[in-house]
């Protein structure tokens, strides 16, 4: 076990470069088994995540081989369509699997995903998705059994725009016969990255982005080379730790356009913001003010996972702020390590009342998510003294050595080995 130690206080200055977008890469390495070529997919972010989704599709045949970050698939030797139980329990994002082995072999046998720390995570959309599309699927003893031997371009009416929904329809359709339509399609920017992916591969997929994604079925698919989308919750993070000490940093391969509703409320913030192409550059006041309602909703609304980064900046911010999260039923675990630090805030339901103080203190906390892990290091960062983050394993599922990231922005932060202490 590893833990993050933290000297609160020290400004960030400087500049850093953004990595491509976890939550791109991984449904673009379940799509790379539709290609029957293999894919090279460039700049992969070194994080465990990704890491197991490469673990998983070794185990389902496929050679992957990494080359410095780029990562090689080779579907064409693909033998299994049955999930690994214990690989697909820590990764919650291996659902994506079953669309792409529908897509690929017409059959999939998926443990049912666990919930995790955020959530349920019910996959009853997803379910429903591939149904339209004459999947017939049987749940036995804990496994989702998915049969694709009838199935058919159809139309998919999601009754909440789910992103990995949305995406294991679009991959269980790319190779099958007809027209397939889905409405309330979710529009998060990842989604138009790996319509994007699948399109270079040889897919006929329109409309990604918007509500409405139309995917006209191909016989086959061929390999590419591909550079996943930057990774906008990652720049948002670390905007959002300059914001927490004062700073001013300069992002480079930046996503500005998909950054939207977190500049807009930076800005309200006091913070000033200059956005061009592929580049933000960012000066935070001295002191805060509150943002006043922030409200998580599905893309182009203010994103769940900078929730937690924005609900520690607020804790310092002049002022009482309303953060609402529609998105997630429990993504306050953040909430009681904060109060612990000297926040004020107070949770009713799916709504955070915070109440900004003059300064938090340090203190020993616990990462409980990945979010929530990254949102304690930003309190740290403006913490008067020493703050630890126990559970540094569960932010490494979604940064690439953050803290190295941040101590090149002149923050003090340290990586530690958990010893028996
Ligand atoms: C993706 O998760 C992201 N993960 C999440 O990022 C992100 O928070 C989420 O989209 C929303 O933007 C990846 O892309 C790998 P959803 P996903 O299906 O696809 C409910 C991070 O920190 N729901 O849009 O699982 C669900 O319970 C992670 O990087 C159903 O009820 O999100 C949730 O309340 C966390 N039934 C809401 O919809 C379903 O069948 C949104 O979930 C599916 C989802």
């Amino acid at each position: 076990m590893e833990r993050f130690r933290v000297e609160g206080g020290h400004r960030l200055a400087g500049e850093v470069r953004v990595h491509c977008a976890k939550n791109a890469v991984l449904p673009i390495l379940a799509g790379a088994i539709l290609a029957d070529d293999p894919t090279t997919l460039l700049d992969c972010p070194d994080i465990a995540d990704v890491n197991n989704m490469v673990r998983i599709l070794q185990t389902l045949g496929c050679k992957v081989s990494a080359q410095g970050a780029a990562l090689r698939v080779d579907a064409s030797s693909i033998q299994s369509d049955t999930m690994p139980e214990g690989l697909s329990k820590r990764l919650r994002s291996s659902v994506f699997m079953m669309g792409a082995l529908l897509g690929r072999l017409r059959r999939a046998v998926v443990p049912y995903p666990g919930g995790c720390e955020i959530g349920q995570r019910p996959i009853d959309l997803h379910l429903a998705g591939l149904t339209a599309l004459g999947v017939d699927i049987r749940e036995e003893g804990g496994l989702v059994v998915c049969d694709g031997a009838r199935m058919r371009g159809g139309e998919v009416h999601l009754d909440y725009p789910s992103v990995g929904a949305t995406e294991n329809v679009m991959m269980a359709a790319a190779r099958i016969p007809g027209r397939t339509v889905i409405y309330n399609a979710a529009r998060e920017p990842e989604i138009a990255d790996l319509q994007r992916f699948l399109n270079a591969c040889g897919a006929r997929i329109a409309g990604a982005g918007s509500a409405t994604i139309e995917i006209e079925g191909v016989r086959r698919m061929h390999g590419a080379t591909y550079r996943p989308m930057p990774d906008r919750i990652e720049a948002g993070t670390l905007l959002a730790a300059a914001a927490a000490t004062g700073g001013e940093v300069e992002l480079t391969d930046a996503p500005v356009e998909e950054l939207g509703a977190v500049i807009a409320k930076l800005r309200e913030m006091g913070c000033r913001i200059e956005t061009g192409a592929g580049r933000v550059t960012f000066v935070a006041p001295q002191r805060l003010d509150s943002p006043g309602q922030v409200i998580t909703l599905p893309y182009p609304g203010f994103p769940t996972d900078m929730q937690a980064q924005m609900l520690a900046l607020t804790c310092c911010a002049r002022g009482t702020s309303i953060i609402t999260e529609t998105v997630f039923e429990n993504r306050f675990t953040h909430v009681g390590d904060l109060r612990r630090m000297g926040a004020n805030i107070v949770v009713k339901d799916r709504t955070a009342i915070v109440r900004g103080v003059r300064s938090l203190h340090g203190a020993r906390v616990y990462a409980r998510d990945l979010r929530g892990g990254a949102a304690l290091l930003i309190a740290g960062l403006a913490a008067r003294g020493e703050t630890v983050v126990e559970g540094a394993e569960i932010v490494d599922r979604g940064y690439e050595r953050l803290e190295q990231m941040l101590s090149g922005l002149g923050a003090q932060i340290r990586r530690e080995r958990q010893t028996d202490e």
